[in-house]
């Protein structure tokens, strides 16, 4: 699997097993077990998921040794503020059991995102977490929380796919190489895109499908991308990426699918004080 380097040294599998809404009544443990099984080697998984415990499994039981998998969680809203993200980190670590977590994000920019920051900025130094990112920022939420860090964060994990590219805030990420993770690089199976003829003409041409030849034009413009799937053949499918590469011309015609917006908004006004109704991980 292919690697990226991250802005503080370490490296990431470019693309990764996202198991967002994978519920933990066996399903996640089995599609984990899956995706290592067929050479998967970076799962991003979240607090917030509630199935860090059947990752944590799925990676402890597959037999392949813990530092050649990369494991992602992230801090949900509930545990933000300095004290109370130590704690997060802590029930993650708890949840996962996998010795440590390789990177860390705030899972959404609201609320003491300062305070638990600096919570993750510590349990990078404590050897608890490997490296540290944030997720939902859009240009004006990274200009209002970054400039009070002291760290740079290593990504950004955003809705990112051809009808969504994201291109502003990879412009203002770009100096600080601080690497864009795509969630729903998919378009979460949206028709208007897995059925875009400019999509399929060149799922003709490569023998590829829908699905692999918009992962390939993302990984190949330097995002790290994160498909969901519960469906083995498209699981196996989505990582057999790197046999073949998109031209010049077929990377623009993508490029120019660009709608600019997605769906999900996070300068939504209440969308902090919904989100945090709407995923409650403890009492
Ligand atoms: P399934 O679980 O049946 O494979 P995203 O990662 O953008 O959220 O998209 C996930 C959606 O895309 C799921 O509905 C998933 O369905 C579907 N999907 C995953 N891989 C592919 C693929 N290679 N081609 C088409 N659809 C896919």
């Amino acid at each position: 699997m292919k690697e990226l380097r991250l802005n503080d040294g370490n490296h990431i599998p470019v693309v990764g097993f996202g198991v967002f809404l994978i519920p933990a009544d066996g399903s996640t443990y089995r599609a984990v077990r899956e995706a290592l099984d067929v050479g998967y080697r970076h799962i991003d998984t979240a607090a917030a998921y509630f199935n860090e415990e059947e990752v944590g499994k799925a990676v402890r039981d597959s037999g392949i040794p813990r530092e050649e998998i990369f494991i992602t969680s992230k801090l949900w809203l509930q545990d933000y503020g300095y004290e109370a993200s130590k704690k997060g980190v802590r029930a993650s670590l708890d949840k996962l059991k996998t010795g440590w977590i390789d990177l860390y994000l705030l899972h959404q920019p609201y609320f003491d995102v300062v305070g638990a920051w600096k919570a993750l900025e510590e349990a990078k130094k404590e050897g608890l977490i490997k490296s540290i990112g944030v997720s939902n920022m859009t240009p004006n939420l990274w200009k209002k929380y970054v400039g009070e860090f002291t760290t740079i964060p290593a990504v950004n994990q955003v809705e990112c796919n051809p009808l969504f590219q994201q291109r502003a805030l990879r412009e203002l990420l770009a100096p600080a190489d601080v690497k864009i993770e795509a969630y729903y690089p998919l378009g979460h199976g949206d028709k208007k895109l897995l059925e875009n003829p400019v999509i399929t003409a060149l799922a003709q041409k490569y023998g590829k499908n829908p699905g692999q030849i918009i992962l390939r034009f993302e990984v190949q413009d330097g995002l790290i991308v994160l498909p969901k799937s519960t469906n083995p053949a498209r699981i196996a499918g989505n990582i057999e990426i790197f046999d073949f590469e998109l031209t010049a011309d077929e990377m623009s015609s993508i490029r120019n699918l660009d709608t600019g917006r997605g769906t999900h908004d996070p300068e939504t006004p209440g969308m902090g004080e919904a989100l945090l109704a709407k995923f409650k991980i403890h009492d």
